[in-house]
């Protein structure tokens, strides 16, 4: 094992030697064989989707260029955002409340590190748990503190920082609500500093036109659009019932299907024109470390394609996947640049556009618009624990957790991700886990199993 790693890090060290010598390693255009981040043009990094040590890294794109510093004028719903699915669930994080989590993440890193590589909408599940309201999973519609990640305050006061140091950046919340409280939500969003960036309800086109522009957005300072699955919570609350604002196409493995685009079953009908926002969901039921790498690639501009149509030829305001980063080149970050070229002035790209320029003007030298993958894509080796667990969770997993609606996460699903966490722990020694873990599976998971088929509630 030591071995092996040691012969591809020499082999690495002597390649990168000789790119080196050529490259002198600095701004390396996306796709480029890479040294290391620093090689790199600023907005991408150097890394490989296919765990073949004879493939070298290349630079691969985690940052989607910046509409709002190009053109302010024009309409919200005339932009599109890199939005994350879970973007609270992040891999390597221990729950705050010192369990062990055994709960699926969908991202590489922090709400901070998100926003600062330009991802302006984040989905965000909210429960009542701990006498407070947290970030989480669900198993039966409840938080546990094994699929717990830790309090959305955090990562509110995360999104006011930021908002507080970017004046002309805006930010969209979706959230996933469970929190049943009266006022449980604005009492975090005030808590956290967020209530003075608020976008009011009030100013939202509820019939399909036009969204006030970023311009008038930025001017107000009500730069932060949050939408709450909850639909009384807009009368009671002014928090937006997304429903009447947005359409989006049926998230999760069934939408992945090639060709076609179908609207997920909460949405009006994709080519609904009483809604002005258009979300395309992109990411499979389960989360994928390795194959998110493909599937943001050539797979996400292809059904950006099909679903522009089937959205009544609007181009998608917020693209959510997972694990935004990975890609063979331009990724999620790409397709955000594609879609915002084609919103703010008719081309392919959003580098394309300029300040008063005629819609369609476009530069005749303009890249194609669907970059084909360059590396085929294996789903082999270095796999991140998430997606080994995946590959190797038998039945249970698979059936799955879908996406974050899912009420529920199934139980079998659990254990047999515990089981599997269980003997990851045991072959690293890692006593004081194994036995956290241990403790959850004897004292929380099995005395809820039930036969096969049931689901509690
Ligand atoms: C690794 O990459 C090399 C060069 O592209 C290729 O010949 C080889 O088949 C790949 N190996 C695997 C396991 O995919
Ligand atoms: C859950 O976590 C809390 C701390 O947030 C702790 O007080 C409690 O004992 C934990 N419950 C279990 C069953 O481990
Ligand atoms: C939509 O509502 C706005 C005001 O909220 C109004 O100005 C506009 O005419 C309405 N458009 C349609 C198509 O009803
Ligand atoms: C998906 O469909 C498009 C055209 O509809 C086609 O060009 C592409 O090869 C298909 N991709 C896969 C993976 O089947």
């Amino acid at each position: 094992m030591e071995r092996i790693k040691l012969a591809s890090n020499v082999f690495f060290a002597t390649l990168f030697t000789a790119a080196f010598l050529f490259t002198l390693s600095s701004g390396l255009k996306e796709k480029q064989t890479c040294i290391n981040d620093k090689s790199c043009d600023s907005g991408s990094q150097c890394g490989t989707c296919t765990g073949n040590v004879s493939v070298p890294p290349r630079c691969i794109r985690v940052q989607p260029h910046s509409p709002v510093r190009k053109v302010r004028g024009l309409p919200f719903n005339r932009y599109s955002w890199l939005t994350t699915h879970n973007a609270f669930a992040r891999m390597g994080h221990k729950s705050d409340t010192g369990s062990v989590l055994l709960a699926p993440v969908n991202q590489q890193d922090s709400i901070t590190a998100q926003l600062n590589n330009g991802v302006r909408g984040l989905m965000l599940d909210m429960y009542e748990f701990e006498n407070d309201i947290w970030l989480c999973h669900s198993f039966h519609g409840k938080c546990y503190n094994y699929t717990a990640f830790q309090p959305a305050i955090n990562v509110l006061k995360e999104v006011e920082e930021f908002l507080e140091a970017n004046p002309t950046e805006i930010i969209t919340i979706f959230i996933e609500d469970y929190v049943t409280s009266q006022s449980g939500l604005t009492k975090i969003f005030k808590a956290s500093g967020l209530g003075k960036f608020w976008f009011p309800v009030a100013r939202m086109p509820s019939n399909g036109s036009n969204w006030p522009t970023l311009d008038s957005m930025i001017q107000q300072n009500q730069r932060l659009v949050v939408f709450t699955s909850k639909s009384s919570k807009e009368a009671s609350e002014g928090i937006a019932y997304i429903w009447r604002y947005v359409v989006e196409n049926q998230y999760g493995t069934d939408g992945m299907k090639n060709g076609s685009c179908p609207s997920r079953a909460e949405s009006a009908a994709m080519n609904s024109k009483t809604r002005s926002l258009v979300l395309l969901n992109h990411f499979p039921d389960t989360p994928d470390f390795i194959e998110a790498c493909k599937q943001n690639s050539a797979p996400l501009i292809t059904m950006m394609n099909t679903c522009h149509d089937a959205a009544g030829k609007r181009w998608p305001n917020f693209i959510a996947v997972d694990f935004y980063k990975r890609s063979d080149g331009g990724g999620a970050p790409a397709a955000v640049d594609f879609a915002n070229g084609h919103l703010v002035c008719g081309c392919n790209n959003i580098d394309s556009c300029r300040a008063k320029m005629t819609f369609g003007d476009c530069d005749p030298r303009e890249s194609s618009p669907a970059p084909a993958p360059t590396t085929s894509v294996s789903s082999a080796s270095n796999s991140a624990s998430a997606s080994a667990a995946a590959k190797e969770g038998g039945e249970g997993y698979k059936k799955s957790f879908a996406n974050s609606d899912c009420e529920q996460i199934e139980l079998e699903w659990l254990v047999t991700t515990a089981l599997i966490e269980l003997n990851k722990c045991m072959e690293l020694d890692e006593a004081l886990q194994c036995m956290q873990l241990s403790r959850v599976i004897s004292t929380s998971l099995l005395p809820h199993r039930k036969p096969h088929g049931e689901n509690g509630d």
